[in-house]
């Protein structure tokens, strides 16, 4: 299905940006799918957020055993002082995850779809296996920063194979903190990586001291809903705040290659699906 052209590309920049991929009836099926599973969560189940700066006990035990269920995590700024959520749960929610692809029928048959599995094979992922599948919310106002990352230091494979395939369910700008990549200047390796160790703590731990890129190295991907972007494991990324009125839906699958040995310090110990 890839060209050679779109092959180059993604070997020279580590992403392919490609357009149009899938449908508005898919996207909105999706989206209702998502919506569904927030309507029957209860708010007071849990107060876990997502974030890259909390590491307390609670946020852990609830993350960490997430691999192989459908989990609810808010926003960092969705309460107020009194520990009350500040709107509707419906806007507070970071994002659902991490077995969308598992057990939610819709996600289910939209992960293994034909079209994926022509993807990942034509990226040459042989055997490929969907490890994680999340909704991302990015909620208007208060969607969360992620700081530049690199999708491998969650994932570990040796040698390294993570893809990345983030799908833009609703149109994705820069005033509502669209996804932004490396554009040129040297790769770097993998500078970080998440070990879970058999007590269950964690730790991010640095593996070199080479800098980030600067924020004007950015590329901005800017893409309409249906839009698929796929991306190595090494290819630095992040998202700015959402500070429009508007969300920026997006559902992301990691994907590794089944004959690549999975660390066991990942934090992510579930049954990968085959795609
Ligand atoms: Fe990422």
């Amino acid at each position: 299905m890839l060209t050679k052209e779109q092959l180059t590309s993604y070997q020279q920049n580590g992403y392919l940006v490609l357009e149009q991929c899938f449908s508005d009836e898919q996207m909105r099926s999706l989206k209702n799918s998502a919506n569904k599973i927030v309507t029957n969560f209860d708010p007071n189940s849990t107060r876990s957020v997502f974030s890259t700066e909390d590491h307390s006990k609670t946020r852990d035990d609830y993350f960490l055993s997430s691999g192989d269920k459908v989990r609810c995590f808010f926003e960092e700024d969705a309460f107020d002082q009194a520990g009350g959520l500040k709107q509707d749960k419906s806007l507070s929610i970071n994002k659902i995850g991490h077995a969308l692809h598992q057990l939610v029928p819709e996600f289910k048959t939209f992960s293994h779809n034909n079209k994926i599995k022509s993807i990942a094979q034509d990226l040459g992922l042989q055997r490929p296996q969907i490890h994680q599948s999340m909704y991302i919310f990015k909620q208007p106002k208060i969607g969360g920063v992620i700081r530049w990352h690199q999708d491998a230091s969650y994932f570990f494979t040796s040698p390294l194979s993570v893809v990345t395939f983030w799908l833009a369910v609703e149109d994705a700008t820069l005033l509502n903190g669209c996804l932004q990549v490396q554009s040129g200047g040297p790769v770097i390796p993998l500078k970080e990586q998440f070990l879970r160790y058999p007590d269950d703590s964690t730790e991010l731990k640095t593996l070199h001291d080479m800098p980030w890129p600067n924020d004007d190295c950015s590329k901005p991907l800017e893409v309409k809903k249906g839009t698929l972007v796929v991306f190595n494991g090494l290819l630095p990324h992040f998202s700015a705040p959402n500070l429009s009125d508007k969300s920026r839906h997006a559902f992301t699958l990691h994907i590794t290659c089944a004959n690549t040995q999975y660390a066991t310090e990942n934090w992510l110990q579930a049954e990968p699906s085959l795609l």
